[in-house]
């Protein structure tokens, strides 16, 4: 297959599922649901479903049985995300090309909706009709709570708002707030497809850590050189909020030397994976590229 076309098909399924539990079903508070509609349904990249689908498709899983976690994993990203840009954290009043979910339906309803979406991510690998036995639905519950609080994504915000002084004290950071939710995402492919062994899995945690890392460098660089109607987001934000970054830190070249290095370690992490791997090297070749 074609990735192009695979992307097509996880797409539309992520967005039938999100679809399907965000507004087809009932939910008593129509304010809270609006909300959240507003926050998930839009032109995500929705690059953690997809690697759950491909590291699935690696290992030949069928599709049905990464289906809750693809969507499960990028409901954590989305409450991330609403969260990220409220007064309080980035103040930031524009995401995926629209203003921020605060911006439109205030930040108490952007708070609840981040609450909301946090248990529905581990109720729908709980009871999501498919092959998937009980323990793998544990073991993806585990690892999707762990990436997301406070042994990772929740910690990495944490660490964030303090402030990194130092090179390692900033790396260990992005490992946390935007590495974590990655590596859990391949994980999940992973046990979607029947995998299970240590091995196999740390193979991959180190893929996706490496992938994850360079992704938010290249996010910090899009900060500063990005195009507004790409990455949908405001310029200039992390030095409005004065962060300290990987180009701040090391310069915009150094910065751009290390995505390089961390994609060629990528790539060897997942070379066991031969010709299966194909179409997850190509994702991750178009990462490396990415202007949004
Ligand atoms: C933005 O993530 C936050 C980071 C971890 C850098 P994405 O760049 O994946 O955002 P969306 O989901 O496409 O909007
Ligand atoms: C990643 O960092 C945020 C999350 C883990 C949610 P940023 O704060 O740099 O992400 P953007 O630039 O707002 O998307
Ligand atoms: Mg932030
Ligand atoms: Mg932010
Ligand atoms: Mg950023």
């Amino acid at each position: 297959m074609k990735l192009t076309d695979f992307i097509n098909i996880a797409k539309l399924r992520v967005d039938q599922l999100l679809r399907d539990y965000l507004i087809e079903q009932p939910q008593p508070a129509t304010i809270l649901k609006k909300t959240i509609a507003y926050a998930a349904l839009n032109s995500g990249k929705q690059i953690r479903p997809l690697f759950v689908y491909l590291t699935n498709h690696a290992f030949e899983g069928a599709w049905e049985n990464a289906d809750a976690a693809a969507c499960a994993i990028e409901l954590i990203h989305i409450y991330s995300l609403i969260h990220d840009d409220l007064p309080a954290m980035d103040n930031s009043d524009l995401r995926r090309g629209v203003p921020s979910c605060h911006k439109v339906h205030g930040d108490a309803m952007a708070i609840l909706a981040g609450d909301a979406l946090q248990p529905l991510a581990c109720e729908l690998i709980a009871t999501y009709p498919s092959a998937l036995t009980a323990e793998q639905r544990i073991h993806m519950i585990q690892i999707i709570s762990r990436a997301s609080g406070i042994h990772g994504m929740a910690a990495g915000q944490a660490l964030d708002l303090t402030g990194m002084q130092t090179l390692s004290a900033l790396t260990e950071m992005y490992q946390l707030k935007t590495g974590a939710l990655l590596s859990a995402s391949v994980q999940l492919g992973a046990i979607s497809a029947n995998i299970a062994d240590s091995s196999t899995l740390l193979a991959l945690q180190k893929f996706a850590q490496c992938i994850g890392l360079a992704f938010q460098i290249q996010d910090d660089l899009l900060d500063i050189q990005g195009e507004v109607h790409l990455t949908g987001k405001p310029k200039g934000i992390d030095s409005l909020n004065a962060k300290a970054t990987y180009p701040t830190l090391i310069g915009i070249d150094a910065s751009q030397q290390k995505i390089q290095e961390l994609f060629a370690a990528a790539f060897n992490a997942i070379h066991f994976l031969g010709a299966q791997g194909q179409l997850l090297r190509e994702f991750a070749n178009e990462l490396l590229q990415r202007k949004k």
